[in-house]
């Protein structure tokens, strides 16, 4: 830390303080992947001046939240998901200080701030993996088997491919799920509780708004870490319970957070949340993650493997919203993120699909993530050369090797995330700097270069070039997040599905009829209303509306 901080400032006091209808309810949260959002020093690095001086964008693209991914000091084994001290912020990205000033000009400009918490594993090079006696009461180790201890101890696999055990100099394993540098904490010591308790306070202390809960799902294994009897294991993650994801203990952790959140909330006149990036076999048992006492939010990820079907949509959409409101909460939506295919890319490559994709999200009850890029239709760059690729699940060899992991399975990337489309399966082609004016790289992201090569072709999608053109999708974001705010009930409001033609989906919100063609071809019906926001031009003669391919429509009825 380089100077004294002062206290938190004022998150926005807009509707929701203290308890009562949250905030996050239907809240739209923007993901600042900061890495690639915007460097202020010309490393290639976007940084957290560099996101900060972008704020203004984003209050202007009207979304109510910003998430940060982790910006905590790390080896950056894994994109910053290896945190060595969860309190510092990396110098890669600026100190702590700057995240002071970015929390606080984000709050005099109306947005909240979600930061990341890893609290499933922490970086090899934490201190307390190595110290030699701590890590051993903190982190999992266990015996080898065979005849002298050779054999890793079960049979997990990493999500990033191979082994999930990795030997030590003193002849036992310990586990880590992801890289061998982010060994799995050992959740059974309550010192570990503790610690991520002291944590979050630290953070809530500085003014953030709540937290994002990585691998919400992983923290508890079974008892005895039993095997799993038979190989592809990254296929099964979010198909079943595993024994090292979904299991049950996880929900008193999350339980015991909640309180912190709401007294914490409670003491401060503030609406702090916790939202779990977590992977459930089903919307039922996602649910059980945001029943009243424990998080407010989770990531809804059936929603974004749907395939673009009607009638697949349809149901995901009715399980996601069943699902929620059987346990009070709100759903939440999202297409893209830092760790799947851009939806441009994974939605068939087309354009026209993704901005359909987005208005119907924005149209859907409940909270909506966008991330960074998606509002410029960027695509997945699926070119990358081998040199300047960084996930760490390339480098397990999924493809390569034929080990298990997300390079050999299309249909599941880390996590499970639909990959279709992508560069092998793998995590660095959505990762790429944003470009926001110019007509060469780095487009503007910083004054040096950029940490991942940005295509020679993106001028046309700065967000200089946007701005101003209504065909834009930048300018299709803002004007669909301008009439989520002016239509009442949009956000958290109830929902009736319409009739619709074969391959449409039509639904109602207050004072709003949405229509949905997932067909390649142009379809007609009895115009409902008049046109207010379409991902592609509608027309309507004589009372008879013409919905393009693939288009989205929203109808002031
Ligand atoms: C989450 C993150 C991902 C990371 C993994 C391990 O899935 O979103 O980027 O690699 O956790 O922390």
């Amino acid at each position: 830390m380089t100077q004294e901080l002062t206290s938190p400032s004022p998150a926005p006091q807009a509707p929701g303080t203290g308890r009562g209808p949250g905030w996050w309810r239907d809240a739209v949260i923007y993901q600042v992947y900061v890495r690639s959002f915007a460097d202020s020093d010309g490393d290639g690095i976007g940084d957290l001046r560099g996101a900060r001086e972008r704020l203004p964008y984003l209050k202007d693209l009207g979304v109510d939240a910003v998430w940060l991914t982790p910006f905590y000091a790390s080896p950056q084994a894994d994109g910053g998901y290896d945190v060595a001290d969860y309190r510092a912020v990396d110098p890669l990205f600026g100190t702590l200080q700057d995240a002071d000033d970015l929390i606080r000009t984000a709050h005099d400009l109306g947005l909240r701030v979600i930061v990341d918490i890893v609290p499933n594993h922490t970086s090899d090079r934490h201190p307390w993996f190595q110290d030699p006696e701590l890590s051993r009461q903190r982190y999992l180790f266990r015996p080898g088997k065979g005849e002298s201890g050779e054999l890793p101890p079960n049979d997990w696999e990493s999500v990033f491919g191979g082994p999930a055990w990795t030997r030590t100099d003193r002849g036992d394993w310990y586990l880590h799920l992801f890289a061998p540098e982010q060994p799995d904490l050992n959740w059974d010591n309550p010192e570990v509780h503790t610690e991520f308790e002291a944590i979050m306070r630290f953070w809530l202390d500085l003014g953030v708004d709540g937290f994002r809960v990585d691998v919400a799902h992983g923290m508890i294994k079974a008892p005895g870490l039993p095997d799993i009897g038979h190989g592809a294991q990254a296929q099964l993650i979010g198909a079943q319970v595993l024994p090292f994801f979904d299991q049950d203990g996880v929900h008193a952790i999350h339980r015991a957070w909640r309180r912190l959140l709401d007294g914490y909330g409670d003491a401060h006149g503030r609406q702090v949340i916790g939202v779990a990036e977590a992977w459930a076999p089903t919307a039922e048992r996602l649910a059980l993650y945001v029943r009243p006492d424990e998080l407010h939010q989770a990531f809804n990820f059936q929603f974004l493997n749907a395939p673009w079907q009607s009638d697949a949509l349809r149901s995901v959409i009715d399980a996601s919203l069943a699902a929620t409101a059987s346990v009070g909460a709100p759903t939440t939506w999202v297409l893209s993120n830092h760790d799947v295919v851009r939806h441009t890319t994974r939605l068939g490559g087309s354009l026209a699909r993704a901005r359909a994709a987005t208005l119907l999200m924005l149209a859907l009850p409940g909270s909506a993530y966008l991330y960074q890029g998606e509002e410029l239709g960027l695509p997945e760059v699926t070119d990358l050369p081998d040199e300047v690729r960084q996930d760490p699940a390339f480098f397990r060899g999924g493809r390569a090797t034929g080990a298990a992991g997300p390079g050999t399975d299309t249909e599941s990337a880390p996590d499970g995330v639909a990959a279709a489309g992508g560069q092998d399966g793998f995590r660095d082609g959505c990762r790429v700097p944003l470009p926001w004016s110019g007509e060469l790289p780095p487009y503007d992201f910083g004054p040096g270069g950029s940490w991942l090569p940005q295509p020679a072709d993106w001028g046309g999608l700065t967000v200089a070039a946007q701005t101003g053109d209504p065909a834009s999708t930048l300018e299709l974001y803002r004007a669909a997040l301008d009439l989520r705010r002016r239509l009442p009930g949009l956000g958290d409001g109830p929902m009736t599905w319409a009739p619709a033609p074969d391959g449409v989906l039509a639904f109602t919100r207050p004072g709003l009829l949405c229509t949905v063609n997932t067909l390649g071809h142009d379809v007609e019906l009895p115009a409902p209303g008049t046109p207010l926001l379409s991902s592609a031009p509608v027309t309507v003669d004589d009372a008879t509306g013409r919905l393009p391919g693939d288009s989205c429509t929203w109808w002031a009825i």
